[in-house]
């Protein structure tokens, strides 16, 4: 099914299930501990032997040797690949860096190694014997500030250029030139990398945690040089992904490495230490923002300069993104500088680009406002648009940000807010309050689904879409219940799997509408075979509470597939309408209370607030879970989470849970979350976009401006520690 048009009136959709609060199917499963994770698949390929990674301890130069045999003679063992023992792979699709293979070394803790055992005791012992001698290349730069002020003078073709920035800046009577900056952040998903890999009869299994099933599986083909067919990937539950597990990591690769050389089975986890530096973070920037405005706060020029590290090859942390698309403003100019750093593989986490990008950008508008003397909402609401600032001629197909604005205000008691920094205590406790607005863009993705009716009446839907704890079994199940007119308990909801039709996948905020619009096709689709099957037509069917309806007469649906399942398959395919004339965001704004201990500096979030603009919210308690989790990692975006670089050796020395602080439920006080009534017809046939990404834009910056409008002191270097305010 193709969508190009607006979307008409769908009568099979009734909202009865889809838009109603659903608490997760697979919740039980996952809080009891049921929910197989890749590591514990011991439903499959029997025999398992446990690999266990060795990885480099420099971040650039070559390996000069490498003795296993040690290793080799632990107990136990029954091989040690190492990668001087092949050919460089070649570099899985969309990775920047190579997970395995080759003797030149890309970055710190880049794989290098698997040891093989019977037990991972054994394999972790034996891992601890290999040595390896390296030439290391000393000098290498591993500060950002450095290197951004090696290359300020760098000539570099701007991102975007719009009018005349530098005249418009020059000109304005009221401008802010400000700098801030983010550090790498860390995913810290609760599930590790895991995967066990199988070879048999020429094809590749591999049971993963992978967010995109089959960019994976393309990339694992290209890796072993296999065609596509011959692999295959199962992914059904997934602890946590945030985008660390968008591409196949290095647990991949070595497990499929390690079956092959021992002809069994070998499942192989990343050890927490490892993650940081051996996957991905979300880059470090520098970004200079100058917004000029006429007296009255109108912006008349934007700009955005953004330095990031990138391995070679890379983007970097796009962090220019919103600013694009967020504020009016007839002069702009966005820059964006990747330096090449072998500091480990920067890459997509949470909202990439926007979640740094915002960080900055909303301290920005809550500078200018105060230097303008306006209220920072009064501000924003001043300089909404409609229309693309870039290009006019594409307008925002629904954009309802003064409304979050307004709503939010009212909710929160902004009026009764703190007004002069530093001006209002309780107790020891200075009392401050910040905001700011949230953009993300809504994209969608081509999405297939297979849905069956079951001779018993029951539904089963098939998809590779995955659920990395989003709510997409969930969702699903609400779709399809909505449009068979069965409860959501009779449909059963099959995912992850690389053998099902080829979904969105989770990824980049377009999962849960494309995916959902998927199963809507193939529901579309099964409703004409239920039709034919009657004699009549789809469109005068009514399926109601499991029976079918036309013609005045009325039969189950159990039975009417006979003893064969009815099984109809389709996808989604998006026109390019969406993008060429109109832009599909979501937005937001947060408010957030803060305290900040007046001796020591200790900062408490004492209460959020978030309003979203998200078209339909296809379920508001996924949804909500979606955002109140974007809300808590802000906050430790805002004030905790630091990869710590370790500058004369390039390595992220805060490389644990121990030591990289996340925010724990003591520090999250009370969230609230406000979806505003809404559909977007021009998104989905189902009129939904995503939130799951749009949670945390904004929210470290309203964090931020609340620990100002408290204290008094600007922070503009994230994570804004206690040691900040001295
Ligand atoms: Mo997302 S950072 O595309 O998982």
């Amino acid at each position: 099914m193709r969508f190009d048009q607006p979307a008409d009136p769908n009568v099979a959709d009734q909202g009865k299930v889809l838009g109603r609060p659903r608490t997760r199917i697979d919740g039980p499963l996952k809080t009891t501990g049921t929910a197989p994770y890749a590591y514990e698949r011991h439903d499959v390929a029997p025999g398992q032997l446990v690999g266990y990674p060795v990885v480099s301890a420099i971040a650039k130069g070559r390996i000069t040797a490498m003795d296993t045999r040690a290793a080799k003679n632990a107990p136990g063992v029954v091989a040690v690949v190492t990668t001087l023992d092949m050919e460089r792979l070649p570099k899985a699709k969309m990775n920047v860096v190579y997970l395995f293979g080759g003797r030149e070394i890309q970055h710190y803790h880049q794989a290098i190694a698997v040891v093989v055992a019977e037990t991972f005791e054994q394999a972790r012992a034996a891992a601890a014997l290999v040595r390896t001698d390296y030439d290391e290349d000393r000098g290498a730069s591993y500060d950002l500030a450095e290197q951004r002020q090696a290359h300020l003078d760098d000539q570099v073709e701007p991102a975007s250029r719009v009018g005349d920035f530098e005249r418009a800046f020059a000109d304005a009577p009221v401008k802010l030139d400000a700098t801030y900056s983010t550090p790498g952040q860390c995913h810290a998903q609760m599930e590790p990398h895991a995967s066990i890999a199988e070879w048999k009869d020429g094809t590749l299994t591999l049971w993963t945690a992978n967010q995109m099933v089959e960019w994976s599986r393309q990339a694992l083909a290209k890796a072993f040089d296999l065609p596509p067919e011959k692999v295959r990937l199962d992914s059904p539950y997934i602890g946590g992904g945030f985008g660390v597990k968008l591409f196949l990591r290095a647990d991949a690769i070595l497990a499929a490495v390690a079956a092959r050389e021992t002809g069994r089975p070998v499942k192989v986890a990343l050890p927490r230490p490892m993650i940081a530096n051996n996957a991905t973070h979300r880059g470090l920037t520098i970004q200079r923002i100058r917004i000029g405005t006429d007296r009255d706060g109108r912006i008349t020029a934007i700009g955005h300069d953004n330095t990031t590290n990138t391995p070679p090859g890379g983007g970097g942390e796009e962090a220019t993104i919103p600013t694009e698309h967020f504020y009016a403003g007839a002069n702009r100019l966005l820059v964006h500088r990747p330096l090449e750093m072998h500091l480990p593989e920067s890459n997509a986490m949470r909202a990439p680009g926007d979640t740094a990008g915002q960080m900055a950008l909303e301290i920005a508008m809550d500078e200018m406002a105060e230097r303008l003397d306006m209220d920072p909402v009064a501000f924003r609401v001043l300089n909404d648009t409609q229309v693309d600032p870039g290009k006019p001629e594409r307008r925002f197909s629904e954009r309802h940000f003064v409304e979050c604005l307004r709503r939010g205000a009212d909710e929160f008691g902004w009026s009764h807010r703190n007004r002069r920094p530093g001006d209002r205590r309780d107790g020891v406790w200075l009392i401050g309050h910040g905001m700011a607005g949230a953009y993300r863009g809504a994209p969608a993705q081509a999405s297939g689904a297979r849905v069956a009716l079951r001779p018993d009446g029951s539904v089963r839907v098939d998809t590779d879409m995955t659920d990395i704890g989003t709510g997409s079994y969930t969702i699903i199940a609400q779709t399809a219940a909505e449009m068979l007119g069965v409860s959501v308990d009779a449909v059963e909801v099959g995912l992850g799997d690389s053998d099902s039709p080829v979904s969105a996948g989770s990824g980049g905020q377009w999962g849960a509408a494309s995916a959902t619009a998927g199963v809507y096709a193939a529901c579309v689709a099964l409703r004409e075979r239920i039709a034919e099957r009657l004699g009549a037509d789809a469109a005068s069917l009514e399926l109601v509470d499991g029976q079918v309806r036309h013609g005045g007469e009325t039969r189950p649906l159990a039975g009417l597939a006979g003893d064969r399942d009815l099984v109809a398959e389709d996808k989604i395919e998006f026109g390019d309408f969406r993008d060429k004339d109109y832009v599909l965001a979501t937005f937001g704004a947060h408010f957030v209370e803060v305290g900040v201990h007046a001796y020591t500096g200790e900062i408490r979030v004492r209460r959020q607030l978030a309003v979203c603009d998200a078209g339909r919210i296809l379920n508001p308690i996924t949804a909500r879970s979606q955002v109140i989790g974007g809300m808590t990692m802000g906050v430790g975006a805002a004030l905790m989470e630091e990869l710590k670089v370790d500058t004369r050796r390039g390595f992220f020395a805060t490389h644990d849970l121990a030591s990289y602080e996340v925010p724990v439920h003591a520090d999250i006080a009370e969230q609230t979350v406000i979806f505003l009534e809404g559909e977007d017809p021009y998104s989905t046939p189902l009129k939904a976009k995503g939130v799951g990404e749009l949670g945390i834009c904004g929210v470290s910056a309203a964090v931020a401006n609340a620990v100002y409008n408290a204290t008094g002191v600007r922070v503009r270097d994230y994570p804004i520690t206690l040691d900040k305010f001295l």
